[in-house]
């Protein structure tokens, strides 16, 4: 959720913070603020709404402090106000902290230090924080930092300036995501590593329970780790891949950038002759594979609808049962779960607080977990004993669309290889890796019709509903595409599985409702048409995803959206991306902040 950025070394800190702040922009967008230690003094600016705001602010300052912090926030305690807004400072104004997380004994610790003579200003749990720290501070910032890290319960990545020491950081996390970017002569911090892509490309990945002091020299005073050398890593993006380039939004360059992305997924991961997938990552061997009993799917979001379509790829091709919980709810709802299940996180941030605690449990209870995970080094990759990576490159849109097709073709070949060790022949296992390789191109004549789409868009426009249906694999591109229209566009939209339309929702159908049928020539198409026929029969306005060349459909739907044609259990690869784009231009119609939908954050880091 919130965004943090920290920098240390010989040049004006503010350029970076600010650049640092609009990349991380899509974690939070209720205030931000920034801190920067200029000649032995703290200057704090912040602002409510969104960064610009703060950027307007600063608009000839000249603050030529070479340490600072910065912090773009999604408001948990406290109303999104400039009070409210971080960084916070301690009574005598020379400590200031920027956090992300909850601290869930706030209540208390703000009592016991209100009668300590403290004074808040906020409402915010963060500012106990900084009080604490204050409390603590006899000269020495870092173990100031320490002592009250000991103090708190809940979550928190905090990046802590004190205007005594003008050439240091403290961080520390507990729960909540934060990385130091090593540079030369200067050091980061970032709670995401588009904060820090463009200025380095080695991190390390702070630990839970971990507090570090960070100057240009050097990162130490590491509580816990002795070697800090080790823990370099190499980023593996480049710099322009977090920005924009020439498209308008995030969202629509990822969505563009599928085909590419997907090509990188599936590199070097098939192989046809075999008609099989290499995963190394998973770390199981062909007697263990066979012995898992069950798999267990967890994941939040657009995560956990790839996870109903993995259902249905592993269930169809190794004959083995799944089932697919929200994180949160399997993680409070006592689960049987232990060893001879299989559970598979997915994350695309690898930072979701609801998947992180539900992998903890999994594992408490003794099940093997595998992540799939696009962010590498996050938090979920480094947790679970085994995975794949999506190589899906940074997604910073707030609504997932590349991550989600990068997730499918992950899960995919998981299935295949799983299938491939009971039930599916070599003949049936490379006709899916040819199919699963064709995908890419497939992907691209499908973005050539977006001005088709973005027509069609025009439509709901004033619409406050809509419908999306669909059978098999296609229930939870429905609910995708429903997703994403809500997310971005505000517009009310439910999807539903095709034959529930009678149990309900055919209620609502008249002739100002869109209903979007994905409707793609499979094993149930024939009864997906006669839902069409329904809805038509009550005036709805059906807009449909078919398969080329299906003549049938076009004299039933109102309109249709043409995709190439694929095996059953990949078209939701293919069927998704027309939905993508009809929610990314119904929005861009109604004038919506695309990448920054309001009250939400891409990485959602509490519970
Ligand atoms: C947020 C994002 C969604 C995402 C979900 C799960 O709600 O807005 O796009 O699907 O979190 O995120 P994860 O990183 O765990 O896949």
């Amino acid at each position: 959720m919130c965004g943090i950025v920290g920098y240390v070394g010989t040049r004006p800190a503010l350029p970076f913070l600010l650049a640092g702040l609009h990349r991380l922009e899509y974690r939070g967008y209720d205030s931000a603020g920034i801190a920067v230690v200029t000649g032995g003094a703290l200057e704090v600016y912040k602002e409510v709404g969104n960064l610009s705001r703060l950027q307007e602010m600063l608009a000839g300052v000249d603050l030529r402090g070479t340490t600072g912090i910065g912090h773009t926030r999604w408001a948990t305690h406290g109303e999104p106000t400039t009070i409210n807004a971080h960084p916070h400072t301690d009574c005598s104004g020379t400590i200031a902290v920027v956090h992300n997380g909850i601290i869930e004994n706030c209540e208390q610790l703000r009592r016991e230090l209100l009668a300590r003579g403290h004074r808040f200003r906020s409402d915010t749990d963060t500012e106990v924080l900084c009080h604490l720290i204050e409390e603590y501070s006899d000269g020495d910032l870092f173990a100031a930092v320490a002592a009250a890290a000991t103090k708190v319960i809940g979550a928190y990545g905090i990046c802590v300036v004190s205007a005594r020491h003008p050439d240091l950081l403290v961080a520390a996390r507990n729960g909540s995501p934060l990385i130091v970017g090593v540079g030369n002569g200067e050091n980061f911090v970032g709670s995401d590593v588009p904060a820090i892509a463009p200025h380095t490309q080695r991190v390390i990945y702070l630990d839970d329970g971990e507090v570090v002091a960070i100057t240009p020299e050097g990162v130490q005073g590491v509580v816990g780790k002795a070697d800090l050398s080790a823990r370099v890593h190499a980023v593996g993006w480049e710099p322009g891949e977090i920005d924009r380039g020439d498209f308008p939004h995030f969202m629509l360059k990822e969505i563009h950038e599928q085909p590419q992305a997907l090509a990188r997924t599936i590199s070097g991961r098939l192989v046809e002759s075999e008609g099989d997938s290499h995963l190394g990552g998973l770390n199981m061997t062909p007697k263990e594979l066979l012995d898992v009993q069950r798999v267990i799917i967890i994941s939040c979001g657009t995560s956990w609808h790839a996870g109903l379509i993995g259902e249905y790829m592993l269930e169809e091709t190794a004959r083995v049962p799944v089932e697919v919980e929200y994180a949160s709810e399997f993680r409070y709802r006592n689960p049987v779960v232990g060893r001879g299940d299989l559970v598979i996180a997915i994350s695309q941030s690898g930072e979701t607080a609801d998947t992180i605690a539900a992998v903890r449990e999994a594992q408490r209870r003794g099940a093997r977990v595998l992540g799939i995970v696009n962010v590498v080094g996050s938090t979920i990759a480094r947790l679970t004993d085994g995975g794949v990576y999506l190589r899906s490159g940074p997604e910073i849109g707030v609504a997932s669309t590349k991550a989600f097709t990068g997730t499918l073709a992950v899960l995919f070949m998981i299935a295949l290889h799983f299938g491939r060790q009971r039930h599916t022949s070599n003949a049936e296992g490379r006709i899916m890796v040819r199919a699963l390789q064709a995908l890419p191109d497939q992907m691209r004549q499908i973005l050539a019709r977006e001005a088709e789409i973005a027509e069609l868009a025009a439509r709901f426009v004033n619409g406050r509903n809509a419908l999306y249906l669909g059978r098999g694999y296609s229930f939870p591109v429905a609910l995708e595409g429903a997703l994403k229209l809500k997310e971005i566009s505000y517009i009310h939209a439910e999807g539903y599985p095709a034959a529930e339309m009678k149990h309900g929702p055919i209620a609502l159908i008249d002739k100002d409702m869109p209903v979007v049928v994905v409707a793609p020539q499979d094993s149930v198409y024939d009864k997906v048409v006669s839902n069409i026929e329904e809805i038509r029969t009550r005036r709805g306005q059906v807009i449909a995803v078919a398969t080329e060349g299906d003549t049938e459909i076009a004299s039933k739907a109102n309109h249709v959206i043409y995709i190439p044609q694929t095996l059953e259990i990949l078209t939701p690869l293919l069927s998704v991306v027309p939905l993508q784009l009809l929610a990314y231009h119904v929005a861009v119609h109604r004038g919506c902040p695309v990448d920054q939908p309001k009250n939400l954050a891409k990485s959602v880091t509490v519970e």
